[in-house]
């Protein structure tokens, strides 16, 4: 359990409890599933293709309404989602995507800022079809962090990116995340991106949490190889 600066115990930004979640008769997707995650804590979701991350997330997001009455979810009251493709409006430009929906006088000056945060001051008139596929993923970064969120959910974000534009995402991701403090569950199918940028990784199998485990104080070639055995790649 997390303490705050009082050494109080502080509530989880999000606290998950017995989700169960089935689309057909043959089975479920999620069994039973819980989870907790601290304010500010960074938490990775790793497993095989198909054992319900993606769904965990979608629940979390509030964007499947059919979850409702199949178990406990509580998430704060701010959260902002980045998905593998940027989602960006082509017919809007950099900035409007970016405080789309954001209220305030002050919404430009907001979104301005979030833009030289990731690293793409004066782009704010471009159109979305002028960035390249990282630039396009940064934008949708200053997207979610206009809005401040208590929680930041992230499917596989960096997946169509090539290797180099995706560590320079991973350092940001990670300035970011210490500027802004956000409770993170990052999903991702990569190990290594994993453990570079998590406090915490979690591997879900089968619909719960297989193996729950703190990167702090760990090497990170065993925490590794202990990552991929579960996840039964050898
Ligand atoms: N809306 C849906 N309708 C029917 N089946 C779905 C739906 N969403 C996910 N599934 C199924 O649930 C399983 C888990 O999917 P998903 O959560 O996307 O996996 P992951 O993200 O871990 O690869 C898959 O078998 C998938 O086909
Ligand atoms: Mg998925």
């Amino acid at each position: 359990m997390a303490t705050d600066t009082r050494g109080l115990i502080a509530p989880p930004a999000v606290r998950v409890r017995d989700l169960h979640r089935s689309f057909s008769e043959s089975g479920g997707v999620l069994n039973g599933l819980d989870l907790d995650i601290a304010p500010g804590e960074f938490v990775a979701l790793i497993g095989r293709s198909g054992t319900g991350k993606s769904t965990l997330l979608r629940a979390l997001a509030g964007l499947d309404r059919d979850v409702a009455g199949y178990g406990e979810i509580e998430v704060p009251e701010s959260v902002s989602v980045v998905f593998q493709d940027s989602r960006l409006l082509p017919w809007r430009r950099i900035l409007d995507n970016v405080v789309l929906g954001v209220r305030g006088p002050d919404a430009a000056a907001r979104g301005q800022q979030a833009l030289s945060e990731v690293g793409l001051p004066g782009r704010e008139r471009s159109w979305p079809f002028q960035l390249s596929g990282g630039e396009q993923q940064r934008v949708s970064l200053a997207r979610s962090l206009v809005r401040e969120p208590q929680l930041l959910l992230a499917d596989e974000p960096f997946g169509a990116l090539d290797a180099l534009t995706r560590i320079r995402m991973h350092a940001l991701l990670r300035k970011l995340c210490e500027a802004h403090k956000p409770a993170v569950l990052l999903v991702t199918h990569d190990v290594d991106e994993a453990v570079a940028l998590s406090d915490r990784v979690i591997v879900l199998d089968a619909g719960v949490v297989r193996a729950d485990v703190q990167v702090a104080g760990r090497s990170p070639v065993e925490l590794r190889s202990f990552l991929l055995e579960e996840l039964e790649i050898r």
